[in-house]
């Protein structure tokens, strides 16, 4: 590992907690509440874990947290099937905890952005138990897509619409009628034609922005908007999520959801400065702008990367895509490789190409890893190519999304018992999707001791023998580590930061270089020969440099 002895320059960053745009280029740290860090050691991670661990986020360099669902649920879902919006799972802590950990991570200059979950609550929500309880045609069921079914007796489901999860969207109810629900049938969806459903989001949005949070994670947003019309369309011979680009489809990606988020971007720009908002939508590329509108959100998911193989030709043109649209909708570019809903990029690169023909998953998932991952996954190629990819996309203007554990270099864990499998996509498929429990396996803090330092119990989900080495406390004493590789790339990233520019140097089919403001640049080696390094310093390395040649499956930076 080659390190700088250059000095740092000044930060031109401006004062983080009262700048409108910090949002534009950070780097946003998502944590997972459940597997992040266990304070009072019931195996569960909690808010007081988190709170904890601020010093450590504050080492790291982020500049936002990003939780995952915290609120009281049953976890049908990890935490996405919400029983109450306004409130902590008393197995996580409190509402005071959370005020805590606002507090911590404010006071360590560091954002906090919170999920909301728009499209579906959990079964155990206050309305959907008296939804079950009030009669057929009730207010109470026109919160939620209650119908009548077809066939003999109204025993078949209202249409053919499948949930994301395997299976029928539609689930019955004793008296016969059903309700959609296009996650699990523990989530059922709301009607957001309904004003009582619009009014109670306003006010939960309202809630967590008085109490301080700086913006919004908004799931499946691209979902709220459904065409209710009777007799309801099929969706079968439909193109999948993500590849309409008509706003066609009866319940993906409809243009009457933009009315809602302009609805929110009044009530966030109330707020000094505006809470912003970034939307989950597994859109068409070529729809996504919507999303990211300044009138609407203000910032969407860009699964490309995510979803793209290790490939100079592939980052590239999804890169020049990504710029394009950001200048065109106004927003920033967001980047993300890793997150709670696929598997970890250091297993993904590590693993053989599909064959061709075989299609990916909506969340990137290579059909490798359903099929049990370990004969043929090469940790150590995936890692040293992952490295190359966050090197890389930490230099890319814009926001970089990283989900915690990467920094540790951690592959998916793939030796998870079927019997301790917890997430619904295993059950509803069933079976054959392993689920996305393997990126959601507490991390490790330390070499030793129960739960590897997760916590004093039991983790909720099996650790795998070699999160010890590669826990926190092990990695901080080793100069070469994935996390020490992440805390400089993150202090050179928030030092370099300039304008939203890009500059590409050369066009080799199998190496990327760009330059950004200040002469910061970038160079990748996705080919399997050592190329030459340009001229400068270098400033970090996603491997050890080979004298003057950057060798394959590398990244540098150099000034
Ligand atoms: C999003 C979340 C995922 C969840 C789903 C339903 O895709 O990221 O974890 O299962 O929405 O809420």
């Amino acid at each position: 590992m080659t390190v700088s002895t250059q000095p740092l320059p000044e930060d031109p960053r401006t004062n983080p907690t009262t700048d409108p745009h910090w949002w534009r280029q950070a780097a946003v740290y998502q944590i997972y509440p459940r597997s992040f860090s266990d304070a009072n050691g019931d195996g569960l991670g909690d808010l007081p874990g988190v709170t904890s661990k601020v010093p450590y986020l504050s080492a790291l360099g982020v500049d936002a947290v990003w939780p995952s669902p915290f609120y009281p649920s049953a976890l049908a879902d990890g935490g996405y099937d919400v029983d109450d919006y306004r409130n902590v799972d008393p197995r996580l802590g409190s509402l005071d905890d959370f005020d805590d950990m606002a507090a911590a991570l404010h006071g360590a200059g560091i954002k906090l952005i919170v999920d909301i979950v728009p499209n579906h609550s959990s079964n155990r929500h206050a309305w959907f138990q008296e939804a079950l309880a009030a009669p057929k045609g009730s207010p109470a069921r026109s919160r939620y897509i209650f119908r009548d079914g077809t066939g003999p007796g109204g025993s078949l489901p209202p249409s053919d619409w499948q949930s994301v999860f395997g299976g029928s969207a539609w689930e019955q109810v004793p008296d016969g009628q059903w309700y959609l629900h296009l996650f699990a049938a523990e989530q059922p969806d709301f009607n957001w034609e309904n004003p009582e459903v619009r009014e109670e989001f306003l006010s939960t949005l309202r809630f967590w922005s008085d109490r301080g949070v700086d913006g919004f994670r908004i799931d499946v947003a691209h979902a709220l908007a459904k065409d209710l019309t009777e007799p309801l369309a099929s969706s079968s011979d439909l193109s999948p999520e993500g590849e309409g680009t008509d706003g066609g489809h009866p319940f993906w990606d409809r243009d009457e959801v933009h009315e809602i988020y302009a609805e929110w971007r009044k009530l966030f720009n109330e707020y000094d400065p505006p809470r912003t908002a970034v939307a989950e939508a597994w859109v068409h590329a070529s729809r996504r702008g919507r999303y990211a509108s300044p009138d609407g959100l203000g910032q969407a998911f860009n699964f490309d990367l995510l979803q793209a193989d290790f490939d100079a030709g592939r980052f590239r043109q999804i890169i020049a895509a990504n710029l394009e649209q950001a200048a065109a909708t106004g927003a920033s570019s967001t980047w993300v490789l890793s997150n709670h809903d696929v598997v970890r990029h250091a297993t993904r690169y590590g693993l053989p190409p599909a064959p061709t023909g075989s299609a990916k998953g909506r969340d990137g998932k290579d059909w490798v890893l359903s099929g049990g991952t370990e004969p043929a996954l090469d940790r150590g190629l995936g890692l040293r190519r992952a490295r190359a990819a966050t090197l890389l996309m930490l230099a890319l203007p814009g926001s970089a999304y990283l989900y915690q554990g990467e920094e540790l270099g951690l592959h998916e864990v793939a030796e998870i018992p079927d019997a301790e499998r917890q997430d619904p996509t295993f059950y509803r498929s069933p079976g054959v999707d392993k689920g996305r429990d393997g990126c959601r396996v507490p991390l490790p803090w330390t070499p030793e001791g129960p739960s590897f330092g997760f916590g004093a119990g039991t983790a909720h989900l099996p650790q795998p023998e070699q999160f010890g080495p590669s826990s926190v406390s092990r990695q901080e004493q080793d100069p070469d580590s994935t996390l020490n590789f992440y805390r400089r790339a993150l202090e050179f990233r928030g030092k370099q930061q300039g304008a939203e520019e890009l500059d590409w140097i050369g066009s080799a089919d199998t190496v990327l270089h760009f330059r950004r403001p200040g002469g910061w640049q970038s160079i990748t080696n996705f080919g399997t020969e050592p190329v030459a390094l340009p001229e400068g310093s270098v400033l970090h390395s996603s491997a050890a440099l080979d004298g003057s040649l950057l060798p394959p499956d590398t990244t540098a930076w150099l000034a």
